[in-house]
């Protein structure tokens, strides 16, 4: 075995606690919320294991929590980045079984942007060889939440509504959506991105910078009739869509990528027609779905990256070093993750 060194390179958060604003997942400048450092490699304690990081991946969440605007508070001077993959350099008691493997996981410890990594042996899924480190570096967080949202979607019938449809998401949720039979109304902000969203299995793509977008989803949701609005934008068109929706319709809320804020406009939908507003968060439902349950999903999550019916598109690469110069500027990039190696 390697010996580890002292100390690591890592990104770290510059603020503590939260924000108390909602401006959405963009950045002017990285620098704002976040500083290099060389820390202490951290030890693993019970029930834990250190990573030596081989790839993270950069979603909304890590720059919704760096600016204090996500579901649990920031730590100044912790790393930052929820996922990853890498190896098992160390474990701690209870947790040898992890020893040695390439695992993707979730960084409940210290973060993910650093060259390594403690976190909970539970929230490591070990890698299957056929996955490569770019798809092992977004495996839980977007496919396990697409897994579990399209669920929802087919407990309510046929037809749902997917926005923000060209995130990761989106398309892994309209790719599994048609894989099940399903018929996934897609809702995209660029025209150009139409045809690869029909190629990906979305039934109808609607561009909700048309102006008439509004009535266009009013039509096709009275022949549709979509019960469920898997919702990462949450907009007044959020809202419109809907309120177009029929009987016993559920808008889940799961994403905030818009910084602006819906007025409800027909709350007597709540009332007379059984329509539902509710959140949905992977942390929950990993809380609260029984491990055995958990176990299927991922097994079926690395089956689909394994033979290519789910795959990263990565839009950019970044080495560690180059993530305060440059991070602000890859994320402006469409179609992709942005991708940090050590
Ligand atoms: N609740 C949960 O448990 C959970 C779990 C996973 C992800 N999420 C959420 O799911 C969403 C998607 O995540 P992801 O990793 O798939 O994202 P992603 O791949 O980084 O893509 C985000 C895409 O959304 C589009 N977008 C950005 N701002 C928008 C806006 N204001 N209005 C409409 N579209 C906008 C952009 O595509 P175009 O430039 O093509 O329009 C952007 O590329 C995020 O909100 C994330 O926080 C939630």
């Amino acid at each position: 075995m390697t010996a580890l060194p002292d100390t690591m390179f890592a990104v770290v958060q510059t603020h503590e606690g939260y924000s108390g604003s909602a401006t959405g997942p963009t950045l002017d400048s990285a620098s704002d919320w976040l500083a290099e450092a060389e820390l202490p490699v951290p030890t693993p304690g019970p029930g834990q294991v250190l990573i030596r990081l081989r790839a993270a991946s950069v979603n909304p969440s890590d720059i919704h929590f760096i600016k204090g605007e996500y579901g649990q508070p920031r730590v100044k001077g912790s790393p930052a980045g929820f996922e990853g993959c890498g190896d098992v350099v160390a474990t701690g008691d209870g947790a040898e079984a992890l020893q040695g493997q390439r695992v993707a996981f979730v960084a409940a410890g210290s973060g993910a942007w650093a060259e390594y990594v403690v976190t909970q042996a539970q929230m490591c899924i070990p890698l299957r060889p056929d996955i490569s480190d770019e798809d092992g570096a977004a495996q839980i967080v977007n496919p396990l939440t697409a897994m579990a949202m399209v669920d929802i979607a087919r407990s309510e019938g046929e037809a749902f509504v997917v926005s923000a449809a060209t995130s990761q998401l989106g398309k892994l949720m309209c790719s599994l959506g048609r894989d099940l039979g399903l018929k996934p109304i897609a809702l995209v902000r660029r025209a150009e991105t139409l045809d690869t969203l029909r190629d990906l299995g979305a039934a109808e793509v609607l561009v909700t910078t048309d102006p008439d977008v509004s009535t266009q989803f009013a039509v096709l949701s009275a022949q549709m009739k979509p019960r469920v609005f898997l919702d990462a934008v949450a907009d007044q068109l959020s809202e419109q869509v809907f309120c177009a929706m029929p009987n016993g319709a559920r808008w889940v809320c799961y994403g905030k990528l818009s910084a602006d804020l819906p007025k409800l406009t027909q709350m007597g939908q709540l009332i007379f027609m059984s329509k539902r507003i509710e959140g949905f968060w992977l942390t929950r439902w990993m809380m609260d779905t029984p491990p055995a349950d958990q176990m299927r999903v991922v097994a079926e999550v690395q089956a689909r990256f394994a033979d290519g019916r789910w795959k990263t598109d990565v839009s950019e690469r970044l080495a560690l070093r180059d993530v305060l110069p440059n991070l602000a500027d890859a994320l402006k990039k469409s179609d992709g993750k942005v991708i940090i190696t050590p």
